[in-house]
């Protein structure tokens, strides 16, 4: 390749996306020094045509995020859960990480009160591997038919363009389900210091499938190892004025100065068996497994250190999918789970296109033989060698994989139903966000919590849903939903 046009003093010199020489950075072809400018000014034509679509659409949720690269490197042996090549042990698998806000817009204070995205893709030896969690271990709801009323109540109304707590309160004091992720929204969790200082979960229930076929049921804590910390409301308030991208300045600042962020790999594991007569339901997406019936077990370690060379490239092309599993882990009967197994790779191919694995944050670093073929944007030809399948040309087949390929669990013959999970004995909406409150937090993290919780209910701008928002502390734990009524009380007294 020639090294392109060069100034008269040696420098480069601006060409057009074709790559011919740019006829001037700065004046346009006019008619005579005053007159009008001319459509075969192509080169104006051009900066203004690729600038007017230089914006794809923003995630609809979590748009707001930072992203980096890494390694994961196993410290620990479990292939006796799994034959996933990503967890054997030694084996180090570079990764992209996102971590991000889930309300706000791209523009949006990196310290605003919400869940954060914790996203990574590991390029794995069998294809990429996602594992796209949010730094609570919980989420709103357990069935996916409610996710985007949920998510309309968190945004902006349509009708004013405003967030409004109102609606928030109005869908939580509605949907008791939700009592536990709310619990750790408005404590301390809610507004880490930084991406670097929380923790990240998988949050569903997986399955891990090892080399001998056996199943067990899994969870992904990925713990930071710089230490859990949090921002004061007040703190959080002032930096989403003062620094708005307090949290990706952070995150690329550490990288910047080679101190690497990094994560540990622990999972909880329970026998495949368990799950039909534990307690409570384990694919609830509300609930978590207390450590005592299903301790943390090590596996690796995730250090992050190489801020992408382009933020659009990279971060926001990058399209992370609860989809891209590889053999040996598979999926749960977790209801929200199943539904974003479609979701993602949907919302991708309307948000940057039906080839987005092409791009370079989402390219698999293993060959891609698929007989999909064109489409808009497509640049690699399928490396197939035919087209179709059947063909008698040597193209590849698919190849039923023994075990791992089949993450699958029994279902007893039914009715197709639209009902809630089969009951266990001991499911209940309020028990665990009790617990976090009474045994989790101490006295100050209690005290944090009534304030951040009088604090966001101050808004709610209709008695019944005021109400509503004070009986639903009381069902959690009546001594916090007595603090918070008097609190509430005063302010409106006030
Ligand atoms: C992003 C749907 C539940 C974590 C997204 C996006 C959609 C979506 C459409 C935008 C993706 C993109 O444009 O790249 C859903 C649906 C859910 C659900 C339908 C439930 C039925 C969850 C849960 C978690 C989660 C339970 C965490 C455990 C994330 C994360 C992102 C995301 C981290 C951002 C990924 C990135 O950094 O690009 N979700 N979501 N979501 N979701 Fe969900």
């Amino acid at each position: 390749m020639s090294e392109g046009y060069t100034a008269p003093d040696g420098g480069p010199i601006t060409t057009t996306g074709a790559g011919a020489p740019a006829p001037s950075d700065e004046q346009s072809l006019s008619v005579g020094r005053d007159g009008p400018l001319l459509l075969h000014d192509v080169y104006l034509v051009e900066k203004m045509a690729h600038f007017n679509r230089e914006r794809v659409p923003e995630r609809v949720v979590h748009a707001k995020g930072a992203g980096a690269y890494g390694t994961f490197r196993v410290t620990q042996d479990v292939s006796e859960y799994t034959c996933a090549d990503v967890f054997q042990p030694g084996r180090e698998t570079p990764v992209l990480a996102r971590f991000s806000t889930v309300a706000g817009e791209q523009g949006s204070p990196d310290t605003w009160r919400d869940p954060r995205g914790f996203a990574l893709k590991f390029y794995t030896r069998q294809g990429n591997y996602d594992m796209v969690g949010n730094n609570t271990p919980v989420f709103f709801m357990r069935d996916p038919q409610k996710f985007q009323d949920f998510i309309r109540s968190q945004k902006r109304d349509p009708r004013t363009g405003l967030r409004d707590n109102t609606m928030q309160w109005d869908y939580w004091s509605l949907s008791p389900e939700s009592a536990h992720q709310v619990t750790w929204l408005m404590g301390d969790r809610g507004v880490p210091r930084s991406y670097r200082n929380m923790d990240g979960f998988s949050s569903h229930t997986y399955m891990w499938v090892n080399a001998a076929g056996r199943k067990v049921w899994v969870k992904y804590h990925f713990l930071t190892d710089q230490g859990n910390e949090f921002l004061p409301q007040e703190e959080a308030d002032r930096m989403a004025g003062a620094d708005a991208d307090l949290h990706r300045r952070d995150l690329y600042g550490a990288i910047a100065r080679r101190d690497y962020p990094s994560w540990t790999l622990k999972v909880q594991i329970m026998p495949f068996e368990d799950a039909a007569d534990y307690r409570f339901n384990p694919f609830d997406l509300t609930k978590v497994w207390p450590h005592g019936d299903y301790p943390l077990i090590e596996v690796g370690r995730m250090v992050l250190d190489r801020v992408p060379e382009d933020y659009f490239i990279h971060v926001e092309q990058a399209a992370f999918e609860p989809s891209n599993l590889v053999p040996g882990i598979g999926p749960s009967p977790d209801k929200m789970l199943l539904a974003r197994l479609f979701s993602y790779a949907d919302t991708h191919r309307y948000r940057i296109g039906v080839n987005y694995n092409e791009l370079p944050p989402n390219r698999p670093e293993v060959p891609v033989r698929a007989y999909q073929k064109d489409g808009r944007m497509r640049s690699t030809p399928p490396n197939t060698g035919a087209v179709y399948h059947p063909n008698s040309f040597g193209g590849p087949d698919a190849v039923r994989q023994e075990g791992p390929e089949e993450s699958s669990w029994p279902v007893e013959a039914a009715e197709l139903v639209r009902e809630a999970y089969t009951r266990h004995r001991d499911d209940d909406d309020f028990v665990q966000p009790r617990a976090l409150i009474r045994d989790v937090m101490d006295d100050a993290a209690r005290d944090r919590l009534v304030s951040n919780v009088s604090g966001h209910i101050a808004q709610v701008h209709d008695d019944g849903v005021l109400g509503r928002a004070v009986d639903y502390w009381s069902n959690i734990d009546p001594e916090i939903g007595r603090r918070v009524a008097a609190r509430v009380k005063g302010n409106h007294t006030a």
